[in-house]
């Protein structure tokens, strides 16, 4: 990495504090229907690990977690539409309720494909939080349990979040400029 390029993500769309405020709110909704229950949280590497560590702290439940490493993107902002599997999970998700904990929704490939690969391992139950939807870029008919913030059209990074495997330690969500975006 040469310099830092933090200018080309001067927009804040989510200040710090609201995501702070949401992800409380989104983890009392969370114990509140999984109340007696362990949910096992799978994160999806690499850009919900700042929201998944932020989440489950504010999840007043016993959980379980594990990660599951996937590449939708090569370089740049366009979804090819093809997954792969960079990391596969390490503990038996048979009988469990699983929820995977998302960055972003966007065409909704990543999700159809974590779907179709969990449910082979017979889980009990398989939701999905994320913090981010693009509703308007959805090709897939697919949709979250639990959305942390409907989003515009636009590509945002930083908290967790990259472009080209930069700015995800952002603390808030920022816009990439359009122009260098592409
Ligand atoms: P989908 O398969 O099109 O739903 O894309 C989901 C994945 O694409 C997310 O988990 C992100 O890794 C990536 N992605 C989609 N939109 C953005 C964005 O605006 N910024 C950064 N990554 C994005
Ligand atoms: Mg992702």
């Amino acid at each position: 990495m040469t310099e830092p390029n933090q200018d080309r993500a001067v927009q804040i769309l989510l200040p710090r504090e609201k995501i702070a405020q949401r992800v409380r709110e989104l983890g009392a909704e969370i114990a509140r229907d999984y109340r007696g229950r362990t949910p096992h949280l799978v994160g999806v590497l690499k850009g919900a690990w700042v929201f998944m560590a932020d989440l489950v702290r504010q999840l007043d439940l016993d959980v379980t977690v594990d990660f599951l490493g996937i590449a939708s993107y090569g370089a740049g902002t366009n979804s090819s539409g093809e997954v792969k599997i960079t990391k596969d999970l390490d503990v038996s998700i048979e009988g469990r309720d699983v929820l995977i904990v998302e960055d972003i929704l966007d065409t909704g490939h990543t999700f159809k494909f974590l779907q179709e690969i969990l449910s082979l391992h017979q889980p009990h139950s398989v939701k999905l939080v994320t913090l981010l939807d693009k509703t308007s870029r959805r090709v897939l008919p697919v949709h979250a349990d639990y959305v942390g913030f409907q989003i515009p059209d636009v590509f945002v990074v930083g908290y967790g979040l990259d472009f080209n495997q930069q700015y995800r330690q952002l603390p808030d969500v920022r816009v990439m400029r359009s122009q260098d975006s592409v």
